[in-house]
């Protein structure tokens, strides 16, 4: 790899995550960015404070990283922007600007997708000044702390994801899915265990939501495996718990994470996010 600019960065926690520090990604220039995306590639998240970015600036941004992906669900992106999708409880007009609740309950993005996104972005636009926190999950870390044993019995392992399942159960905005949803969204196989393309690291890569089995296990041991690994996975000791500000970009690479969000008052508290996606590929 050739030598990198020095970018200063802090951990989000021993052993994960990186804050960079001192970078306005609105006007960095080539090689900053590229110590950008090396920075997040080694470190499995990255946040940065203080950022001041249009959508169009997102954008050109997150392709630094990769092909930006498209949304499942189009009412939310942004007008002119279909790569930036819009979390929020806001109402303009009568008409709510995004997707509200989503994300709640640990998983990675686009499971239930052939590709799944290799990494999601958000970027606060309005945050509450209580609840609403993005915690992410070290499954790299979380691998390596289970006996030689355990990941014998896990490794291997194939998980069924559906997305028709999904949409049919999930605690906020449960719904039908049209012909063309299902068409488009076919059921898909993951590994339970996946290894990092980067360096071969591998992480448990469990979710919630869009597994309805393990391969070659009866159905109900086959869940309670998968909700015992995500329960291990998502102890305190592999979290990163974000308090967002305004003005706060956080990536994080879903090849080797689980993340989830919290709940907040919104009665009381406006939320706006942009989230972005890169494009991910198959994972072994
Ligand atoms: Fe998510």
């Amino acid at each position: 790899m050739s030598t990198l600019v020095n970018i200063r960065t802090r951990p989000l926690m021993p052993g994960f995550g990186a804050e960079i520090l001192g970078v306005d990604l609105a006007t960095a220039d080539e090689e900053t960015l590229k110590g950008v995306v090396d920075t997040f590639h080694r470190h499995g998240a990255i946040m940065l404070r203080d950022q001041k970015m249009s959508p169009g600036q997102l954008v050109d941004f997150i392709s630094n990283f990769g092909e930006p992906e498209d949304h499942t669900l189009k009412e939310f992106t942004v007008p002119g922007h279909p790569k930036v999708y819009t979390l929020s409880n806001r109402v303009v007009d009568g008409k709510p600007i995004g997707a509200h609740n989503d994300g709640v309950g640990w998983h990675t993005d686009y499971s239930y997708k052939a590709e799944p996104v290799m990494a999601t972005m958000l970027y606060a636009v309005e945050v509450p000044p209580e609840g609403s926190d993005t915690l992410v999950a070290d499954c790299v870390a979380a691998w390596n702390a289970l006996p030689p044993e355990k990941q014998a019995e896990l490794d291997g392992k194939i998980l069924h994801h559906s997305y028709q399942y999904f949409m049919s159960t999930r605690e906020y905005g449960a719904r039908e899915l049209s012909d063309e949803l299902k068409a488009q969204n076919p059921d898909v196989y993951h590994p339970l265990v996946r290894t990092h393309p980067a360096d071969g690291r591998k992480a448990l890569w469990p979710s919630t939501g869009t597994v309805i089995e393990v391969m070659g296990m009866p159905k109900q041991e086959g869940l309670d495996l998968v909700e015992e690994m995500v329960e291990f996975a998502t102890q305190d000791r592999f979290v990163y718990r974000h308090k967002w500000r305004k003005g706060d970009i956080m990536m994080w690479d879903n090849r080797c994470t689980l993340h989830t969000g919290t709940l907040y008052d919104d009665t009381k508290y406006i939320r706006e996010m942009h989230r972005l996606w890169v494009r991910g590929d198959k994972p072994y």
